[in-house]
């Protein structure tokens, strides 16, 4: 009989991983005024004042307030008039379980999960076992890229025919299995077959095989009408895809277990967030909350673990993994134990005798090139290991560095970059550019100014003294490494984007309850921040290699009395809180997507903003205005033109993850995006969204 476990779930409520930076680094005490995003703030609590008696009049999208700040600390202003980029009509707020797009556009939903894609493709039912969901669309979508099949350019070429590679971040268990069908699950409640947690195995093989990566050809049948071409290149890569380990840790001690007694392979991918892009035209895939599928069952708390797994939250045997997959009553003997290697134990004589070490081959940036089905994805170490959201890359120039940036998205935790060690040439670059090089972290002084503090073997604190014993020892424990050398700890870090043509860099921060009144700082303002803001900067010189930049906070996310944009609060046409998503397309549009918790959304001050969005942002002219508002449950995150940038791909992730247990027990499922049969439940899906006088999205 299948039974529901019950035990304390193991993941947050919104499927975030736990605090687990318990370094010393200081948050900085005081708030000094600093350079714009000081000022700016300052303004923004002035307009605030101003609201209670201006109300709805404020000035909306488009506003040109002025700064009365000295031009001497600000960016030096191109007076010329930039055209608007924006030029459709913002939607309003929605808790409705529909997509809605602004009058003139249309949506449509494609490549729901199950969709058949690869091998026999297989029809999407509720019955699909595991092997059927290994040639299908997986779970969660997320960072999603359309890859031209020209195949020399990411951002050139076909606009009608080419491959959508996208992220699977996790699954929902209660939405999968036909075992659950009738119980009280919430979205985090995994089903069991008796009071050991023991779980049917291929439920589980259907659960790793849900997440990864999905390359898909898709082809423009009509404007805003596509189909899934079956191609060779076509495939699933899945949380048990062998995978090489490259980069300054393959080889190591720290990566050797019983699958790769020379530490230079792992299977799998997992928890992918985000994305990257390389000038090279191959896809990266980031990992972001890995650690809560592995349980250390020789650990008996936390203390116990070791530095590489306690830092970032995998389990001790007192808790219970994320999804119970090392519970899988399959012999463990079979298939060189695919899920017993969950339980990280120290369980043999050695390491090479167990899988102690596999959470060490987890929490890197996985290489993936689309065009080549032959291709081995690869795991580069030298980019750190994090829960990262994803990877984004600086403006490539011949001859130069390779630079690409990475949050790691946990409560007070750091943003990363990467500089190649050599130099990039469009002719002969690759992967290999990512496995020497400098890992560096990011500290926000006070005054406007910033440091990239490297992460290097050898120069103190990351010594021997200081704890450390290699380069690998440093990116294993990328963590404690940045700890260290004294980063500064941010309201999570989502995803990154530089602006085509300037070369800024933004990066979002989604949230953070936990900073308390005494730990703010310039660069994450607010105590108990609950709705988050965008923070961006330059690098010194115009180099993104520099060691230096400048920094300040483009927006503060929230309601109309506690937000600020171009130095007057959010109005009705752009409040948002907790940005997550953040992509520029090819004219600099930069278009923003929102994550706000299930735990809270639709509900109390959460209210006033809905259901998740995306909005549209001009930078250059400040407007800023909700394009999208997405169904029940639902948070929207991905996004992508064609190179002609007439369709848009759009992801919605988790529909219907509000419903609580009694109501799935009811069968009572609160969104039925984007099948609308009572049947089905709901599931995420990528939206085509095109303009109906065929222009680019966003005029
Ligand atoms: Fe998977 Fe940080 O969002
Ligand atoms: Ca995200
Ligand atoms: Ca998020």
């Amino acid at each position: 009989m299948t039974t529901t476990i019950k035990t304390p779930v193991p993941v947050g409520d919104d499927g975030d991983e736990q605090l687990s930076n318990l370094s010393s680094n200081p948050h900085m005490q005081e708030v000094i005024k600093s350079r714009y995003s000081r000022r700016s703030l300052l303004q923004g609590s002035l307009s605030v004042a101003a609201l209670g008696f201006l109300g709805a009049s404020l000035p909306g999208c488009g506003s040109s307030s002025s700064s009365d700040e000295p031009a001497d600390e600000a960016p030096p202003e191109d007076q010329t008039e930039k055209p608007q980029l924006l030029g459709y009509n913002a939607v309003p707020v929605s808790e409705s379980d529909t997509v809605v797009v602004p009058e003139g556009y249309t949506v449509k939903a494609f490549l729901a999960l199950g969709t058949p894609i690869a091998g026999t493709y297989p029809s999407f039912a509720l019955d699909n076992s595991g092997d059927d969901q290994g040639m299908q669309v997986g779970h969660h979508h997320d960072g999603i890229h359309f890859f031209p099949i020209d195949g020399d350019h990411p951002y050139e070429g076909s606009s009608a025919d080419g491959f959508i590679v996208m992220n699977h971040e996790y699954v929902e268990p209660r939405f999968m299995h036909t075992s659950a069908v009738g119980q009280s699950l919430s979205r985090n409640n995994v089903t069991v077959l008796n009071e050991d947690n023991e779980r049917e195995a291929d439920e589980v093989l259907k659960e790793l095989n849900a997440h990864g990566v999905s390359v898909v050809r898709v082809q423009e049948v009509d404007h805003g009408d596509w189909e899934v071409v079956p191609d060779s290149r076509n495939r699933r890569v899945t949380g048990l895809t062998p995978m090489d380990i490259a980069g300054p840790v393959r080889g190591t001690d720290w990566v050797k277990t019983r699958f790769s007694p020379n530490g230079t392979m792992t299977r799998g991918t997992l928890n992918n967030c985000a994305h990257g892009v390389t000038p090279w035209n191959t896809y990266l895939a980031a990992e972001e909350n890995w650690a809560g599928y592995f349980r250390n069952s020789t650990a008996e708390n936390s203390d116990a673990l070791p530095r590489e797994q306690r830092r970032y939250g995998v389990r001790h045997a007192g808790q219970t993994s994320r999804y119970l997959w090392e519970n899988a009553n399959e012999d463990p003997e079979l298939n060189q134990q695919r899920f017993a290697r969950f339980d990280v134990g120290a369980t043999g004589d050695a390491p090479t005798d167990d899988y102690r070490n596999e959470p060490n081959a987890f929490g890197w940036v996985v290489e993936i090139d689309p065009l080549d089905e032959n291709h081995t994805p690869v795991k580069r170490t030298a980019l750190g290991r994090f829960a990262h959201e994803g990877v984004v890359f600086a403006l490539v120039e011949e001859g130069k560095p390779v630079v690409c940036y990475s949050g790691d998205d946990a409560t007070n935790e750091y943003i990363y970059k990467f500089v190649s060690a050599q130099p990039y040439y469009a002719d002969t670059a690759g992967g290999h550019l990512l496995d020497t090089g400098t890992l560096y972290v990011a500290r926000f002084n006070e005054d406007g100014t910033g440091e990239w503090l490297a992460l290097v073997y050898g120069v103190a604190p990351l010594n021997d003294a200081g704890g450390f014993t290699s380069q690998a020892d440093v990116l294993v424990n990328t963590r404690a490494a940045a700890d260290a050398v004294g980063a500064t700890k941010m309201d999570r870090p989502e995803w990154g984007a530089v602006n085509p043509k300037t070369g800024t860099v933004y990066f979002t921060l989604t949230n953070n309850t936990g900073r308390g009144e005494d730990q703010t700082d310039p660069a994450n303002p607010r105590p108990n921040n609950r709705w988050g803001h965008i923070i961006r900067w330059d690098e010194a010189n115009g180099e993104p290699a520099s060691t230096r930049f400048d920094w300040d906070i483009f927006a503060l996310a929230g309601p109309t009395d506690d937000s600020e944009f171009n130095g007057e609060p959010l109005n009705d046409e752009q409040i948002f809180n907790s940005p997550d998503g953040l992509w520029f397309d090819k004219d600099a549009r930069l278009w923003i997507q929102s994550d706000i918790s299930e735990s809270v959304m639709n509900t109390g001050d959460w209210a006033q903003f809905g259901n998740n969005q995306m909005l549209g942002c001009d930078p250059e002219n400040k407007t800023l205005r909700r394009f999208l508002t997405g169904p029940i449950g639902q948070e929207i995150t991905g996004v992508i033109t064609t190179p002609d940038q007439r369709t848009m791909f759009v992801n919605v992730q988790h529909p219907g993850a509000t419903t609580t247990p009694d109501e799935f027990a009811e069968g009572d499922i609160n969104s039925r995006f984007p099948d609308y049969d009572n049947n089905i439940y709901p599931r995420s899906a990528t939206l085509i969204i095109t303009k109906d006088d065929g222009g680019i999205i966003g005029t």
